[in-house]
């Protein structure tokens, strides 16, 4: 099949790699240049993709990247995949679904499968992305919805091996959509509507979100009570039904789990729902910066003047992505408690303006928010590793949440 992706980031090059390893033509479109750049250079920019898949997909004529939607007039499938975030009220902001939908629409033809992965609420395609598309060119009739459930960094669970929900505006549509994804997905899943699959999303997201809130709040009442939180969560974790685990943590980040519920927060309020439980853990997950602040502050004693390195500043381990990072509050809070804050991170170069400062320097303390694989903390000469957690084979580490008994 001849495929165009657009946007080329975590989830369009996850998604190119799988159809060029089915065989399909792909061309990826991205507005940036600097990526459309990279890619035809065969450099990767995302993890879990590798330069050599590019570069043999470019040498084997399967793939090449481009920021001209001209190539879409040729596809049988477009796949959309472009950032869906929160504009600065905390509301959605489709204007780059919107605007990828725009440069799309003149150029397809009456066979083409428009399919959406970016995550958004239920109604998007039916009620924007094919209206604006129709609005602009009529002929175009076959619309599907297909969440993307990538985690990147995830060993076990890929594209091939994580079954995929699809949801047409039309059996046919639905139809044209599994024949796509059966070519490299070893479980398509049909659902009735594309609000199913839209809907199915938020819930996945928003299930994590709640129950991260939850159990920040659960470590909380732990803590004060002085009971280890991750032998709790071990404990409860031996009932073999009905209970999942979740473990506090510092806070929720990336570009899904602090965004995906106010979308359907968005849903709920169109409808006149109450959506109690997002705002809930939206409170508590937002609080968990301050929390681990004050309880740094309450082991360590005073920060003020001290010299802190903060280690790990993507949201989450072996990947370089610092999107709605929690690190950048807790950065932000111990300045406020008057700590000299460096930071270190071995996927990060910059963040914020500021430089990945080394481990070897001049700190009184170490605090690891996120440990990445390649994290070596060898070289560390000075004062006491605080870490969020208890981290596996690092007994030493001392957690902010968790299991060290206080008293
Ligand atoms: N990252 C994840 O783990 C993940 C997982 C599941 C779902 N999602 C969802 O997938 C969607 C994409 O997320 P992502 O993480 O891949 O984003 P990303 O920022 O990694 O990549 C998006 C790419 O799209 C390009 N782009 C933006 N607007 C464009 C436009 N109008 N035309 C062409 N290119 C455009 C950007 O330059 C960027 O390279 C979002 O809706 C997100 O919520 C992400």
């Amino acid at each position: 099949m001849r495929v165009v992706i657009i946007g080329q980031g975590y989830v369009g090059l996850t998604i190119t790699a799988g159809a060029v390893g089915a065989g399909h033509e792909v061309v990826g479109i991205d507005k940036s240049k600097s990526v459309v750049d990279s890619l035809n250079g065969g450099r990767s920019h995302i993890e879990g993709i590798s330069n050599t898949l590019v570069a043999d997909a470019i040498k084997n004529g399967l793939y090449r990247a481009t920021t001209s939607f001209e190539a879409s007039s040729k596809a049988d499938i477009v796949v959309i995949a472009v950032p869906t975030p929160l504009d600065s009220s905390g509301l959605p902001d489709l204007s780059l679904l919107e605007s990828a939908c725009d440069s799309l629409a003149p150029n397809l033809n009456e066979k083409t499968l428009v399919i959406n992965e970016s995550t958004s609420f239920a109604g998007t395609l039916r009620n924007i992305i094919a209206k604006r598309i129709k609005d602009i060119n009529p002929k175009v009739q076959f619309f599907a919805v297909s969440p993307e459930r990538v985690d990147p960094g995830n060993e076990q669970f890929g594209v091939k091996n994580t079954p995929r929900l699809v949801g047409g505006i039309t059996a046919e549509s639905t139809d044209l959509a599994i024949a796509f994804y059966s070519t490299f997905c070893d479980n398509v899943v049909r659902v009735s509507s594309p609000e199913v699959a839209e809907s199915a999303k938020l819930l996945e997201n928003t299930f994590r979100y709640v129950n991260i809130g939850f159990i920040s709040e659960f470590a909380q009442l732990m803590n004060a009570m002085n009971i280890p939180v991750s032998e709790v969560i071990a404990a409860a974790s031996t009932k073999p039904y009905g209970f999942m685990p979740f473990f506090p943590n510092v806070g929720i980040g990336g570009h899904c789990i602090p965004v995906d519920p106010l979308y359907l927060q968005k849903n709920a309020e169109d409808v006149g729902v109450k959506s109690r439980f997002i705002a809930l853990s939206e409170s508590l997950n937002h609080e968990m910066p301050e929390y681990c602040v004050k309880r740094l502050e309450d082991i360590h004693g005073e920060l003020k003047g001290k010299s802190v390195l903060v280690v790990g500043v993507s949201y989450k381990p072996n990947i370089a992505d610092t999107r709605e990072t929690p690190a950048e509050h807790v950065i932000a809070l111990l300045r406020k408690a008057g700590a000299v804050v460096s930071w270190h991170d071995p996927l990060v170069s910059t963040f914020n303006g500021e430089s990945s400062s080394p481990i070897e320097g001049n700190y009184e303390l170490a605090v690891v928010l996120v440990n990445h694989g390649n994290l070596d903390m060898k070289s560390w000469r000075r004062g006491p590793i605080y870490c969020v957690n208890a981290m596996k084979d690092n007994s030493q580490w001392i957690p902010i949440l968790g299991s060290r008994n206080l008293k």
